[in-house]
């Protein structure tokens, strides 16, 4: 079998290291793979596939090299100046920032979603966002049974989202010491603020969601609307997903379509406690669904709680499925 290079940029943050864990685990026919990272980490030594590594800065001529991948998440600004770069040197980008996700010739993917439409990509393919990630695993299968009318999100999403500063902010604020990351103390407290606000009151954070949502779903005109939330958990992002189907249900079979969802587990027996949370979701790579009843408030609603790991299928999982794809279809 023929076997691809991969290089990983920012890889020593928080998503890199998720990319390298799932990397170790998913066991690709990988070649060679080439870590890099900011000038301040040039020549960290790193362990990873039971040998050591050494962190390369990111510069212009990191792609000169024969890389067939490039798993990104460095921030946006750096994917915004390399990932052209890497792309006009024949390397596929798989974008973890937002930069990237609105654009019209860059495919948005949830390989459980729309992996078809990974094919159409021009060198760059875009991670979508955490929240919109595991959202989109639960709602495919509702748009394809029962189509959807309307989806109210809020969500309730970990520090680990916002990197490491982010975690560092609530390890140290519940030790007492002020914000380095977050514009508000988060230990004892919910910010609903994630990202900046844009001029309709919207956060930057709401509006990825509903954006993304409607260009994965391929459903430009969806009515979907969001409140996102950084409450104090490290790691594990939680969403109550309020939807209008178009069409009547039975809640029992609405059931049977989420159980038989690719990437999904029905977590549903809340008369034993039992329920998605985010402490059992973390390090895992599907997503879980539970709580799902009927709104009785509107025709056709449902109400649904979902979570899942906002670095692994969030992020890096997503990212290295894609690639995944990519390896397949390279290889058929
Ligand atoms: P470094 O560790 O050298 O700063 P997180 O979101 O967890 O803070 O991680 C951000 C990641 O992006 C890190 O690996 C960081 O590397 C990397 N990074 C940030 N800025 C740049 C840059 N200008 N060039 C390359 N990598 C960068």
């Amino acid at each position: 079998m023929k076997k691809f290079n991969i290089a990983v940029v920012g890889a020593t943050g928080m998503v890199g290291r998720t990319f390298l864990k799932v990397l170790e685990e998913m066991k690709l026919p990988v070649e060679k793979y080439t870590l890099l990272a900011s000038k301040r980490s040039a020549g960290k030594k790193v362990q990873f596939m039971g040998t050591e590594y050494t962190i390369e800065e990111l510069t212009e001529n990191s792609f000169d090299a024969d890389i067939d991948i490039a798993l990104f998440s460095a921030g946006g600004g750096t994917s915004e100046k390399y990932a052209p770069i890497a792309a006009s040197k024949g390397v596929v980008v798989v974008d973890n920032s937002s930069a990237w996700r609105m654009d019209e010739t860059v495919p948005l993917v949830v390989p459980e979603v729309n992996a078809g439409d990974i094919k159409k990509h021009n060198g760059i393919i875009a991670n979508p966002n955490c929240s919109t990630i595991q959202a989109m695993v639960a709602l495919k299968p509702l748009l394809d049974t029962y189509g959807i009318k309307r989806v109210v999100y809020s969500t309730y999403q970990a520090v680990s989202g916002a990197g490491m500063g982010g975690y560092a902010d609530l390890e140290n604020g519940l030790k007492g010491e002020a914000p380095q990351k977050f514009p508000h103390p988060i230990a004892g407290n919910c910010i609903p603020q994630i990202d900046v606000f844009l001029p309709n009151g919207y956060t930057k954070e709401e509006m990825k969601m509903v954006n993304e949502t409607r260009k994965i779903l391929g459903v430009p005109d969806m009515r979907v609307t969001a409140t996102t939330v950084r409450v104090p958990v490290f790691n594990g992002h939680s969403e109550s997903i309020n939807v209008e189907l178009e069409k009547p249900f039975e809640i029992e079979a609405l059931k049977d379509v989420l159980r038989n969802a690719p990437g999904l587990i029905v977590q549903d027996e809340p008369e034993n406690g039992i329920y998605p949370m985010a402490i059992t979701a973390s390090d895992k790579d599907e997503t879980f669904v539970g709580r799902i009843r009927r709104d009785e408030s509107v025709e056709n609603g449902v109400n649904l709680w979902v979570v899942a790991d906002n670095i692994r299928k969030g992020a890096a999982t997503n990212a290295v499925q894609i690639a995944a794809e990519l390896i397949k279809m390279w290889s058929e």
